[in-house]
């Protein structure tokens, strides 16, 4: 068990594709042990694993109900694809992987993702709201494209310019 470090932009690693899982072995395992152990450290609400320099199909999803303590509920989605969008929604996003910004983000409003379990059992889990926000973010991850190319051109630009001046100003102290 390990807390793992987090890549942040603009490190090129997150621009990766994943490869699909195909053994679903004890090193499988032990990753997303990892990666939940990780996202519930941060904390967050959701974990990919390129973030944490690997590059295979798996996430983790908070899915803490109403009567649950954060942290006690995580799924774990291996080879997971979106089959079905429904509506639209706009949803405040943040990421792990890109520092000290929020933004709001138009993605659709419910999903339906085919996933694995860590045995290689298909399953299908549907999402509306804020869940389906996440999945669709994670999922995102998996192609290395994060909620920032999301947004306009100008919030990027904004973004990346408030970036390099703080990065200016850590050199000069
Ligand atoms: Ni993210």
């Amino acid at each position: 068990m390990a807390i793992l470090p987090i890549l942040k932009y603009p490190d090129p690693r997150l621009r990766l594709a994943s490869s699909p899982i195909v053994d679903f072995d004890e090193a499988l395992a032990t990753l997303a042990e990892d990666l939940r152990q990780t996202m519930i450290h941060a904390p967050g609400s959701g974990l990919a694993a390129p973030q944490v320099d690997r590059q295979v199909r798996l996430i983790v999803v908070d899915n803490t109900q109403e009567d649950e303590e954060y942290g006690h509920n995580v799924l774990t989605l291996v080879n997971p694809r979106v089959v079905e969008l429904i509506g639209e929604q706009l949803h405040l996003e943040g990421c792990l992987s890109v520092i000290e910004l929020q933004a709001e983000v138009r993605r659709a409003a419910a999903v339906t993702v085919e996933a694995q379990d860590l045995q290689g059992q298909p399953f299908t889990f549907q999402a509306q709201g804020r869940q389906a926000v996440i999945l669709q973010h994670e999922i995102d991850h998996l192609d290395g494209v994060l909620f920032l190319d999301r947004l306009s051109r100008l919030k990027r630009e904004m973004y990346r310019k408030k970036l390099r001046k703080n990065q200016k100003m850590s050199q000069n102290t």
